[in-house]
């Protein structure tokens, strides 16, 4: 919903009401009445032409009388409820339909209120009614985040990209693997705004950062009373994402008793609040992420292994930076564009990245992956002096070949690693100081305290 911008989001003004009633003085006075509120009201002759109204433009409120000819106010309840689940509903009921109102209200119905009427009660609803109904928009579009795009440049990253979009739009459960920083989260809210709910709630949970001892009253919820600080009744995690998904973070992380739980929720879709008898419906769509293998916890015993099938019906699996190195300009262009703009304002020369300092990102080993490439580019952009990105402005100390040669598969010998190690820091000396004296090598020779002859030795014994 856009709100009008001479208008607070918490005008009632930016409700919209529906009257269905097929007695013309009924709908003429609940319009005058609703209308003092400030609220829009539009009326409907028949649950017919409200179908009609509600087609053609939003709505979030629907007084309803319950017998008309044709459709009655019962069956139009039904269609709303299954095709604008948000949509608060109230009925209109004279003396003989009171029974059948009690009905619709375990149908979805939010209220119902009695011929004659009485005009105060039904503005105090309307009023408290629409300021939920506008909290609920307002969260609903601070949460929204502006979608964030995706890099992938690597065949493997688009991999993982066709795979989401093939699952995206239904309502399958998928697991997340991927090492720390790859980007698990950011194609879980992929997955998400890519489906059919996409409207819907998006609700995290951190299974490290939930402790058992909340468990219950966080995800299922509470009635006022069921404990000491329970002063309302207050609605579980799973209820609160209405169809939308709900994404739970760190999966491996989940203590035995929080997995049984869940596992009897994603098997039965019923949440039982504390403090009360009755179990509720619930309908959601999980996505699971870890960054520990979820498999080998099975086998090892320390994760439930029906609980794993259940959440793994689809697996996506993220490939390290490392793996896919290709993608390492692309997102170091994009994340530098990114900080320039969080960080500075429009008027600000953005720098460049320098051929050696991009050689150095692709060659580096980013054990904290995508988040790490963006934080070395966020620190590297604030320290940088001029208009380019250096090597020296990166901070990697990279012991990558050092690594390599103790431990890669293929064993070198001390003389040539230490080789290896010596031409590796001299090409990316030698290419940083040309690079700042844009090729003059007689400066450049002046400035790290070489002869002009010694730095062209070692310009031709790197073929540079
Ligand atoms: N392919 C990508 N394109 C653009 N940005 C990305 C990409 N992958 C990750 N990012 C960014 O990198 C950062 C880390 O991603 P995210 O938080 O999703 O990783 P994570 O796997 O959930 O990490 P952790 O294991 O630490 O929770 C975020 O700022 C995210 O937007
Ligand atoms: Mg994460």
């Amino acid at each position: 919903m856009v709100f009008k911008s001479n208008s607070s989001p918490y005008d009632l003004a930016n409700l919209n009401v529906l009257v269905v009633d097929d007695q013309e003085d009924v709908r003429r006075g609940l319009n005058r009445l609703i209308s003092t509120l400030g609220c829009k009201v539009s009326m409907s002759h028949s649950a017919e032409d409200a179908l009609k109204i509600l087609s053609r433009k939003p709505v979030d409120i629907v007084f309803t009388d319950l017998k008309m000819d044709g459709m009655s106010g019962e069956e139009l309840l039904k269609e709303i409820n299954q095709r604008w689940a948000n949509i608060v509903v109230v009925l209109i009921t004279g003396h003989g339909t009171i029974e059948l109102a009690v009905k619709c209200l375990r149908n979805g119905a939010s209220h119902f209120i009695t011929k004659p009427f009485d005009n105060k009660e039904i503005l105090k609803f309307v009023e408290r009614a629409g300021y939920g109904i506008l909290a609920e928009k307002l969260s609903l579009q601070r949460t929204k985040k502006k979608s964030i795009p995706i890099i992938a440049v690597d065949r493997k990253m688009k991999e993982v990209l066709e795979l989401v979009e093939r699952v995206a739009p239904q309502k399958i459960p998928v697991l997340i693997e991927g090492a720390s920083g790859t980007g698990k989260e950011l194609i879980a809210h992929e997955i998400h705004n890519r489906s059919r709910v996409k409207d819907k709630p998006f609700l995290a949970i951190n299974c490290i950062a939930l402790p058992d001892t909340l468990l219950d009253s966080e995800l299922f919820g509470y009635r006022k009373g069921a404990f000491t600080g329970a002063i309302k009744d207050t609605i579980g995690l799973f209820e609160q994402a209405n169809g939308g998904t709900v994404f739970l973070d760190e999966a491996s992380s989940m203590s035995p008793l929080f997995q049984g739980k869940l596992l009897r929720v994603l098997q039965e879709k019923k949440v039982r609040p504390l403090g009360q008898n009755t179990e509720r419906k619930v309908d959601f769509r999980i996505i699971a992420a870890s960054n520990k293998n979820l498999s080998e916890l099975v086998k090892k015993g320390e994760f439930r292994e029906d609980l794993y099938y259940r959440l793994q019906v689809v697996k996506v699996s993220i490939p390290t930076l490392t793996q896919r190195r290709a993608c390492i300009p692309a997102l170091a262009e994009y994340f530098l564009k990114k900080a320039v703009s969080e960080f500075f304002y429009d008027d600000y020369p953005s720098p460049n990245i320098s051929p050696s300092a991009m050689e150095e990102l692709q060659n580096h080993t980013w054990s904290g992956n995508v988040r790490e490439l963006e934080n070395t580019i966020q620190r590297a952009l604030i320290i940088q002096k001029g208009d380019k990105i250096l090597p020296s402005h990166l901070g990697l100390t990279d012991n990558n070949l050092i690594a390599e040669s103790l431990l890669g598969e293929e064993f070198t010998s001390y003389e040539e690693s230490k080789q290896r190690v010596i031409e590796n820091f001299q090409r990316q000396y030698v290419q940083n100081i040309l690079e700042q004296t844009n090729g003059n090598i007689s400066k450049a020779a002046e400035m790290c305290g070489l002869t002009r002859a010694a730095l062209q030795r070692i310009l031709k014994k790197l073929s540079l």
